[in-house]
């Protein structure tokens, strides 16, 4: 006889807040507000505080998190990003969807994460930011890689989509970087019930563009400062993340 073992299975984790996420689904259901409303910004402040940062911006996905943050950053044609050999392809693409060059860096053997001794030989005049995966919730050597980028003047991006909840020497992954993407795609480890993504940073000017920029470019209705995205993360993903992320460290243990 054989038994089929499902590759990916989210049973364990449903059954345990099912009830609490019919009654959220239905709560968003009556309150007639889908997009960017008050589950939204609960939940950023929860996830920053999880996290220890300042602000939080709900986000359409990983990938628009990882573009927003180049954008913010005012990274564009003619600069170049470092970004590790092994990732996701978001990480490489995000990078050209601004219009900038991704130059590889490759990954160090044991970890599979990018190799810190290997990045100042790819820095050139034009690189503007390193971008550090944390494959698989393994976190990256961030204490040489800060170090490479204080010393050449470069902005760091946390690429966390793998690895919510992760900690390096005492803070949370995430947290490290000048502004920091996080994907919430289902199978991650704080997973939505569909697409979704957050930025996160210390920097109130960078966050308040990470808010202009998701919504195309504008803070006050019909008022358009910049060009900009539509990247919103919705009522229903935050009311079920904001639940999820109670259950998270529990989890990943
Ligand atoms: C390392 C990495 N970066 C970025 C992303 C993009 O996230 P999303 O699928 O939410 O756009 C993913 C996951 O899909 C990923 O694994």
């Amino acid at each position: 006889m054989t038994a089929e073992i499902p590759f990916y299975s989210l049973a364990y984790q449903n059954e345990q807040i099912r009830k609490e996420v019919h009654e959220a689904l239905n709560n968003v259901f009556d309150s007639d507000w889908y997009v960017l409303g008050e589950k939204v910004e609960r939940f950023e402040q929860e996830y920053a505080n999880y996290l220890g940062v300042k602000h939080c911006i709900g986000v359409g996905n990983g990938l628009d998190a990882l573009k927003i943050s180049l954008h913010a950053l005012g990274i564009g044609p003619g600069d170049e990003v470092i970004v590790p050999a092994n990732t996701y392809v978001a990480t490489v693409l995000a990078v050209t969807a601004v219009g900038a060059l991704p130059v590889l860096v490759e990954p160090d053997v044991l970890t599979c994460n990018i190799d810190p001794k290997r990045i100042e030989e790819k820095i050139t005049s034009k690189t503007k930011a390193i971008i550090p995966v944390h494959l698989y919730g393994l976190p990256c050597e961030m204490d040489a890689i800060v170090a490479i980028a204080a010393k050449h003047k470069l902005f760091i991006v946390e690429d966390n989509a793998q690895a919510s909840g992760g900690e390096y020497k005492g803070k949370k992954t995430g947290s490290i970087g000048h502004l920091n993407a996080h994907s919430f795609y289902p199978t991650k480890n704080l997973g939505a019930l569909g697409d979704g993504g957050a930025v996160t940073t210390n920097d109130d000017e960078l966050a308040r563009q990470a808010r202009l920029l998701r919504n195309y470019g504008s803070s006050v209705k019909y008022h358009n400062e910049i060009i900009g995205y539509n990247s919103r993360l919705d009522e229903i993903q935050a009311a079920v993340l904001s639940i999820k992320l109670r259950f998270l460290d529990r989890w990943i243990e």
